[in-house]
């Protein structure tokens, strides 16, 4: 349980990467069409999830953006925490959080009581590196799972931080603090369905369970290759002349 949700928030974290993370989302016209959708379906599918899952269970959707991708659990019970949720849900106008059943507009460091023991599946989909204290995200989302439900944890891959990621990630930091949490994993899967990452690095997601011990051992299973995986070198080609072109082309200050 993170016993210091009372401390200052980061300044990078509030200052930097939440303004940048809001601007995202005010202009983003995939969240804001059908694709998104569509394509929140093929990921589920891909992850080996089915649409009636969860029937009148509660499914919590830690980090879940400006639009639900919960909502493809469409007889689920939905819970989601956003910090930026006061704000989509007041200036983005076809942001959907308020179709879940509770919405929390806080930080997932900060432990949700009423959460406690109630989730058959907590989702965090492309948010952890974007957090300021992932150990204590992961501790409290622990504590939100009941003794037989799932944590479905997906993310980019990245040793580097920046401005948007305040957290670096890499499989052995991730397993190290998934250990602390007491999970273990069930299957795991690399890359996605149409891409190998949501925004740079490696696209790694594992479907978890609680346990008892404190090791995580990631590798005794054997990730899937979703097809989005073949391509990585060609976006690292791509995007990374696009990057170096922009940053040549970049006046001095
Ligand atoms: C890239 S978006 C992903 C949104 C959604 N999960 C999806 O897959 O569409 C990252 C989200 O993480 C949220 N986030 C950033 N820091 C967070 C924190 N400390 N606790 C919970 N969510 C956080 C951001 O506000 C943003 O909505």
């Amino acid at each position: 349980m993170n016993t210091e949700s009372d401390k200052p928030l980061p300044d990078q974290w509030s200052q930097k990467a939440q303004p940048g993370e809001k601007l995202f989302h005010l202009a983003n016209k995939w969240r804001a069409s059908p694709a998104f959708m569509a394509d929140t379906t093929r990921l589920f599918a891909a992850f080996g999830f089915a649409a009636d899952d969860f029937a009148d269970q509660i499914v919590v959707d830690v980090g879940a953006g400006s639009r639900l991708r919960s909502r493809f659990f469409a007889k689920a019970r939905l819970a989601a925490v956003e910090p930026l949720a006061d704000d989509f849900v007041g200036e983005i106008s076809w942001c959907d959080l308020d179709q879940a059943e509770s919405l929390y507009s806080e930080p997932a460091e900060k432990m949700i009581e009423p959460l406690r023991g109630q989730a058959s599946l907590v989702m965090c989909i492309n948010v952890l590196d974007h957090t300021y204290d992932p150990q204590a995200i992961l501790d409290n989302i622990r504590s939100y799972l009941r003794d037989d439900g799932l944590f479905l944890l997906s993310v980019d891959l990245h040793a580097g931080a920046d401005e948007l990621h305040p957290v670096a990630l890499t499989r052995e930091s991730l397993a190290q603090m998934l250990g602390k949490a007491r999970f273990e994993p069930v299957r795991a899967y690399e890359g996605l369905p149409g891409s190998p990452y949501y925004g740079h690095g490696w696209a790694y997601t594992l479907v978890l369970r609680p346990s008892a011990g404190q090791r995580c051992d990631v590798d005794a299973v054997q990730p899937v290759r979703l097809r989005g995986a073949r391509w990585g070198w060609a976006y690292r080609l791509v995007f990374g002349a696009a990057r170096t072109l922009k940053r040549l082309l970049k006046p001095n200050p």
